[in-house]
């Protein structure tokens, strides 16, 4: 458990690593991962949360601040470490020699098995993100790492860029659909510079859905990370109508593709110098890099239908996002709701199995669909008039941050008529 009870002060950004946090984004390069913890049961908990992730780069070893003193290579200092403070003898000079011996491109975590909120505060002070409590969950520590890369991930401490990440329950259910919606209007009624991201290198169907051809550099990106920066990615996107870039590809079947859970991280961080928000439509298969950008999100939006099978799956989902994430509770959003053919357990059935509310309910609206289809345009704009459109405008308006603002340019009044 984790010293939560107690007034946790802010890393102190003054100190040697808090520079270091300065420094360097951690996301900056391909993440290097070292953790050193003293009993099997923790480094079982510990290489279960590398493994939810998708950190591949990840190395787990047994011992505390000896080990690590003597694994790691100084010659390429890991991003993040996870130490072990059980065994030592005196933790915070251990830990300060540590991080000198390390450099200021890496950050640290600790663990152990003392509860003492005054360790505690010599560690924070240090620079250390956080100090953790044996016995962990593989859950807490998840959340823990991936709140110190967040912290880490931008020099100024308030990201303004908010990542939005998109999953669906099931294939076909509308992901697709609502991600470029959400886009579309946080563009053109929210005002906001807004990029979308289709992850599915394969499959992916959002710049097709926009009558757009998918560009080029996106996987090229995601294979050389360390070279990614906002000028390549900016010549890499295609965009409708200048406004809504895109970051899309199609790679061939016959490539295998791969890719580190680190390689997302510095594609996100070059694109949100010029964003403010990121839209990312994830493949349902939630590779190491899915899992990266959920655990990165300022919101998952997960997009289920009414079934039986979908409700499984949006549990599940919902589950592997806590887990991932503790930024934000993820939106669960029921899309195409109403189609007959989609073997729908109803509203509030659904909602029992899922033990709470659905966020939003988007219709199933042929009518609307087919003109946004039609045109290649993204559903607000061919049919801003319609229920969906208007339910996915109380999306937006919540991930804007500006739901109590009332609808812009008409598109109410465009319902009402
Ligand atoms: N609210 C809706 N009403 C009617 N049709 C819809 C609605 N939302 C999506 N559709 C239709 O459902 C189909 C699948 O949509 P979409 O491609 O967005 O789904 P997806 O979940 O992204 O699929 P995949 O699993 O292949 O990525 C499309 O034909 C789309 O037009
Ligand atoms: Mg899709």
């Amino acid at each position: 458990m984790a010293v939560a009870a107690v007034d946790r002060p802010k890393p102190d950004n003054s100190s040697m690593m808090g520079e270091a946090a300065k420094a360097e984004p951690i996301t900056g390069s391909r993440l290097r991962f070292v953790a050193c913890v003293a009993d099997d049961v923790t480094r079982e908990a510990v290489s279960r949360a590398v493994a939810q992730l998708g950190w591949s780069n990840a190395k787990v070893r047994a011992g505390g601040l000896e080990a690590a003193r003597r694994s790691i290579d100084i010659t390429t200092p890991p991003s993040l470490v996870l130490v072990d403070l059980s065994d030592a003898s005196d933790p915070v000079e251990g830990m300060h020699e540590l991080a000198q011996l390390c450099g200021p491109q890496t950050h640290f975590l600790a663990i152990g098995s003392i509860n003492d909120v005054s360790l505690y505060r010599q560690l924070v002070a240090l620079g250390v993100a956080d100090y953790l409590v044996k016995p962990v969950s593989s859950e807490l520590l998840c959340e823990a790492f991936a709140s110190a890369i967040r912290s880490y991930a931008s020099p100024s401490e308030a990201r303004s860029t908010q990542l939005f990440a998109f999953v669906g329950a099931r294939g076909g259910v509308g992901t697709t659909t609502l991600a470029v919606s959400t886009a579309w209007l946080l563009v053109h009624e929210f005002k906001l510079r807004a990029a979308l991201i289709d992850l599915d290198l394969h499959f992916g169907n959002l710049a097709l859905s926009l009558d757009l051809e998918p560009g080029r550099g996106l996987r090229e990106a995601l294979e050389n990370p360390e070279r990614t920066d906002s000028m390549l990615l900016a010549s890499a996107m295609v965009t409708q109508g200048e406004k809504l870039p895109i970051l899309a590809t199609e790679e061939s079947l016959l490539d295998q593709l791969v890719f580190d859970g680190g390689a997302v991280a510095p594609l996100l961080s070059a694109l949100s110098q010029d964003y403010d928000c990121l839209v990312v439509d994830l493949p349902r298969t939630l590779d190491a890099m899915g899992r990266q950008v959920i655990a990165l999100a300022d919101a998952t939006i997960i997009v289920t239908d009414l079934s039986l099978s979908a409700l499984r799956d949006a549990v599940r989902l919902s589950d592997l996002a806590k887990a991932l994430e503790s930024r934000a509770k993820p939106l669960l959003v029921a899309n195409q709701v109403g189609a007959d053919h989609r073997g729908e357990i109803g509203r509030s059935e659904f909602e029992r199995g899922v033990g709470g509310p659905v966020d939003y309910a988007v219709p199933f609206d042929v009518k609307a669909m087919v003109a946004a289809a039609h045109s290649g345009k993204a559903l607000p704009e061919a049919a801003g008039g319609s229920k969906a459109a208007l339910e996915l405008r109380k999306l937006a308006a919540r991930l804007a941050g500006r739901e109590e603002e009332k609808p812009r340019g008409g598109l109410l009044s465009r319902f009402k008529k």
